[in-house]
């Protein structure tokens, strides 16, 4: 299969939940997993559900999942050679998890830039080193457009500052940030930088090298897999850090001294199992970077048509305010939210799902960003997000819906 030859039904017949009545337009919220995550699973559980570490066969074969789900989720990221993934139960703990690593490095006077379009599961954990005398300097939104700008970055970036982090797409947005732009002006200063991956990861490949990020975290569950999360660390970003993990594991045996308590196994057995799926879009037997390239390159294309329609439908309404990006296309995702000049988005989100089509509303934790925007958190946006497997009918579905209620 190639980019140009993809066979949406032939897709969607891999993800059994696809096949039930309905219209899954909340995938931001987390998507579905082909069988084969589900049976690598199922069979994990049932047939070799024994503990890590010890010399028999199962045992033996156990570290081996979960090694090689660490090893191909390095790959999917572009990590090898410069840093590891620690896996854990979901973006929030681990993003917590590191803030707590660094509460212990960060001197009184630090600066730490959080960007105000953040979920909060990448802004509150950085907020608590305000009590070890971190200075928070927000990275702001433009009101109008919610853009986060790189130049607005560099107004207040300092030779103090010691950490900036960032979402890549905001969950709300759906605008892609220049990673390597920010990443570079953070670097200019000295400081480290922690980019949320999680709304870019299910729709275009990751690349940490080409970005040069030193912590770079996704959602599993929001990738076609199990629910956990990922992140990626620099060797020398992780050894700045003492990772949770107990005293008699070694500071440097990472990534598992950062990952207490391990990781969910029969979670890794769906990773692992998630690289046929890979191969199966891009067309290829093996799973290795090209692999990962190649397959979400198909992703793209064939998000990309569903996006402009959807945009372009929303933006040309009179009474509704498209929330992000006024376009479709390459600098942007599949995740479009907007608002009613009279409706709530209750409203709206409650006509959709009487139809049996699965989107949401609030301010999906990006509360300060609502704040900012004007828009009110607890009735917040409407938000459909939708992904590779999602089809034309899809969309068109929720526009008939979209134009009886609006
Ligand atoms: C952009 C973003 N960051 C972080 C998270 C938190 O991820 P998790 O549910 O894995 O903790 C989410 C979840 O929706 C998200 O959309």
């Amino acid at each position: 299969m190639t980019t140009t030859t993809i066979d949406l039904a032939a897709i969607r017949a891999r993800f059994p939940a696809l096949a039930g009545p309905t219209v899954l337009l909340e995938n931001a919220g987390g998507s579905q997993v082909p069988e084969v995550v589900a049976d690598a699973m199922h069979a994990y559980l049932r047939d070799t559900y024994v503990q890590l570490g010890a010399d028999y066969g199962l045992s033996k074969r156990c570290t081996e999942v979960v090694q090689q789900a660490h090893d191909d989720v390095r790959v999917l990221m572009n990590g090898e050679g410069i840093g590891e993934v620690v896996l854990g139960p979901s973006s929030s703990q681990l993003c917590r998890m590191l803030a707590d690593c660094y509460a212990e490095v960060v001197q009184p006077g630090d600066e730490i830039v959080v960007a105000e379009s953040g979920h909060e599961a990448n802004v509150g954990p950085w907020l608590r080193l305000e009590k070890q005398g971190a200075v928070i300097r927000w990275w702001r939104v433009d009101a109008e457009t919610g853009s986060s700008t790189v130049d607005g970055l560099r107004a207040v970036l300092s030779e103090k500052t010691r950490l900036v982090t960032f979402p890549h797409v905001s969950n709300l947005l759906g605008e892609i940030v220049d990673v390597a732009a920010a990443t570079a002006a953070a670097h200019a200063v000295g400081a480290r930088v922690v980019v949320d991956g999680v709304a870019f990861a299910p729709h275009r490949a990751m690349d940490v090298k080409a970005w040069g990020v030193d912590w770079y975290g996704y959602s599993t569950y929001k990738v076609y897999g199990p629910h956990m999360g990922a992140l990626f660390g620099r060797t020398d970003a992780f050894a700045e850090l003492e990772g949770p993990n107990h005293f008699f594991v070694s500071r440097d045996d990472v990534p598992y001294k950062f990952e207490l308590g391990g990781c969910s196994h029969e979670g890794c057995a769906g990773l692992v199992a998630l690289g046929s799926y890979l191969g199966f879009l891009a067309g290829r037997a093996s799973y290795d970077r090209r692999t990962v390239e190649e397959a979400f390159a198909v992703m793209a294309v064939h998000e990309r048509p569903l996006q402009e329609r959807l945009v372009a439908y929303v933006d040309a309404h009179p009474r509704v305010r498209l929330v992000g990006p006024r376009h479709g296309g390459a600098e942007r995702v599949s995740t479009i939210s907007f608002l009613h000049a009279s409706k709530t988005s209750r409203e709206i989100s409650l006509a959709a799902n009487a139809q049996d089509i699965g989107i949401r509303h609030g301010h999906m934790y990006a509360h300060r960003l609502c704040t900012a925007l004007g828009i009110e958190p607890e009735d917040g946006v409407v938000r459909v997000s939708f992904v590779h497997y999602n089809s034309p009918a899809d969309v068109e579905r929720l526009i008939e819906v979209l134009d009886a209620v609006l």
